[in-house]
């Protein structure tokens, strides 16, 4: 078995100080977000970790990719009827978190779910390819069955069938509106900078910074 206690890295990249950042997070969110984009550094740099927390106060994790962020929130594409899907309609308060180690930066956002309208899933469900919209339909995500062979043989199916594809009403977009959002970058001698904005009680941001 491999020896882990020696595997650490030391980040010496950038920096995140108070006369980069603006009053709203959105924008640093943006920027960074952009900067590992065009850096073509990270292979799918909208993956992110979704954590949400069941009826038995189970957390659970997963990654979901994100499709769409605004200051109005963060939005993803998953079936309603899901594990995460049930959760989130149990107890809408999620946590969502990047990591893109090409630039040693952490974003974790907390936050609460609403469904996306009917119109606005439509639009990107039938924006997508076939294959995907059939395997969204084809799959009872999360359902146990019985063996690989069965979900091929629904999704050649429903490839097959000369019959329209339609969105599931159980398949959609959710969006999460932003509570807080923490920006972490990694720094030398595991000193990183850590910038938590949350709202004050006039519902405007404001940031503080934490220690490491
Ligand atoms: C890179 C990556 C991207 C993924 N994107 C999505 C996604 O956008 N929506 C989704 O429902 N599942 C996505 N998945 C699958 C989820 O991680 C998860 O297996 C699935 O949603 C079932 O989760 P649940 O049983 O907790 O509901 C993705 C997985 C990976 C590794």
């Amino acid at each position: 078995m491999k020896d882990l206690s020696d595997f650490r890295i030391s980040y010496e990249k950038y920096n995140l100080s108070e006369n980069s950042i603006s009053e709203d997070p959105l924008s640093l969110f943006k920027n960074w977000f952009d900067e590992i984009c065009d850096s073509k550094q990270v292979k799918e740099p909208n993956a992110m970790t979704l954590s949400t927390v069941d009826s038995q106060n189970t957390p659970t994790n997963r990654v979901v990719l994100l499709k769409k962020f605004s200051e109005k929130g963060f939005v993803f594409y998953t079936n309603y009827d899901s594990r995460k899907g049930k959760s989130i309609a149990n107890n809408p308060n999620v946590c969502i978190s990047f990591f893109w180690p090409s630039h040693e930066r952490q974003v974790i956002i907390k936050g609460s779910c609403k469904l996306l309208s009917d119109k606005e899933s439509d639009k990107y469900f039938y924006s997508r390819p076939k294959d995907s919209q059939i395997g969204a339909v084809a799959s009872d995500q999360s359902k146990e069955i019985p063996n690989r062979k069965f979900i091929e043989d629904k999704f050649r199916l429903l490839n097959e069938s000369k019959s329209k594809i339609t969105r599931p009403k159980h398949w959609g977009g959710i969006i999460v509106s932003c509570d807080s959002i923490e920006f972490w970058q990694g720094r030398k001698n595991r000193l990183h900078d850590r910038i938590l904005f949350d709202k004050d009680k006039k519902n405007n941001w404001v940031y503080k910074r934490l220690s490491p």
